[in-house]
């Protein structure tokens, strides 16, 4: 359908695809931790995956190769998503491939931690750069795609889905991390006024805000049982997150179940952000 002729407001034949079957998911960051869940929730949920990396490519292969082990299409595209050309590259890439992009896990991430005194501009630099730059660079290239394809309703209610990975640092400071927070905080603003803008367009933009989730990024907070103790404090279901537990939140999320689920933040953090430390009567 043609931009011009996406209607917003409820359709009377409005057909829901629970599950992702005849999609195309685009997943940055996917050859570790979450984005690799993600990857693998998407496809065995019946959607097909680009895995997008910036080193490493057989790890990226080797998600690649359990997604085609699912029985979906899956390409691998090299990127580092804080980079304009290398970003519209990889749309290219992925469209040519795939036939389109229904789905964008704006989920590339990374850390360079330091107190503000220490920190060189050129770590602040990076993490905004990745974190939230590479955030809007690649949900630029998704809406050009939503709108350029329009809707498909046998495959979708919407035209389109992005799931920003946040933290719970989008709300809770975090000292030593300004530069990480700061990018959070800005990815609340990035997604609601995203989705504020394209809901009229049948796009929806939301997020998700993991807690403490077992992955590379944040291994020093549970590779010994004293460090994960310390976790454990913050964590009042007194677990830490599973990549697993991220993954099924975006299938929903990216899924006609969630339609109307648009300009939200989904904290899936076994209560981090209840402040447990109040439990107590504070
Ligand atoms: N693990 C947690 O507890 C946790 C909590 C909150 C939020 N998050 C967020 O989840 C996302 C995934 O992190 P993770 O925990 O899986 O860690 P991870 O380090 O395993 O994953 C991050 C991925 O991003 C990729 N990446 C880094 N820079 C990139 C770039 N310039 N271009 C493309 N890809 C790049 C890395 O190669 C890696 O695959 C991040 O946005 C992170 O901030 C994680």
């Amino acid at each position: 359908m043609p931009r011009d002729e996406i209607q917003a407001g409820p359709s009377p034949n409005r057909q829901y695809h629970p599950v992702l079957t005849g999609q195309v998911a685009l997943v940055t960051g996917a050859s570790s931790g979450i984005g690799r869940a993600v990857a693998l929730g998407l496809a065995a949920a019946g959607a097909d995956v680009a895995v997008n990396y910036v080193s490493g490519p057989d790890a990226a292969e080797a998600v690649a190769g359990e997604i085609r082990g699912l029985g979906r299409r899956a390409i691998t595209v090299c990127a580092d998503v804080s980079q304009e050309a290398q970003v519209q590259a990889m749309f290219r890439d992925a469209i040519a491939a795939l036939g389109t992009v229904d789905i964008l896990v704006n989920n590339a991430g990374l850390q360079r931690d330091a107190p503000i005194a220490d920190m060189p501009l050129a770590d602040w630099n990076t993490v905004i750069g990745v974190n939230l730059t590479g955030q809007f660079l690649c949900a630029r290239e998704a809406v050009r795609e939503f709108l350029r394809r329009g809707l498909r309703p046998e495959i979708s209610v919407a035209a389109g889905k992005i799931i920003c990975m946040s933290s719970v640092h989008e709300v809770i400071p975090w000292a030593g991390h300004v530069n990480y927070a700061a990018s959070k905080g800005g990815i609340a603003m990035l997604m609601k006024t995203l989705a504020q803008e394209l809901a009229p367009k049948r796009i929806r933009v939301n997020s998700i805000a993991p807690g403490a989730i077992r992955t590379p990024i944040n291994m020093s907070a549970w590779e010994t049982p004293e460090a994960l103790g310390r976790l454990l404090d913050l964590i009042p279901y007194k677990r830490i997150g599973e990549p697993d537990d991220i993954a099924h939140m975006a299938v929903w999320l990216a899924s006609d179940a969630a339609d109307y689920v648009n300009g939200a933040t989904l904290f899936v953090d076994g209560g981090m952000t209840l402040y447990s430390a109040f439990a107590g009567n504070g």
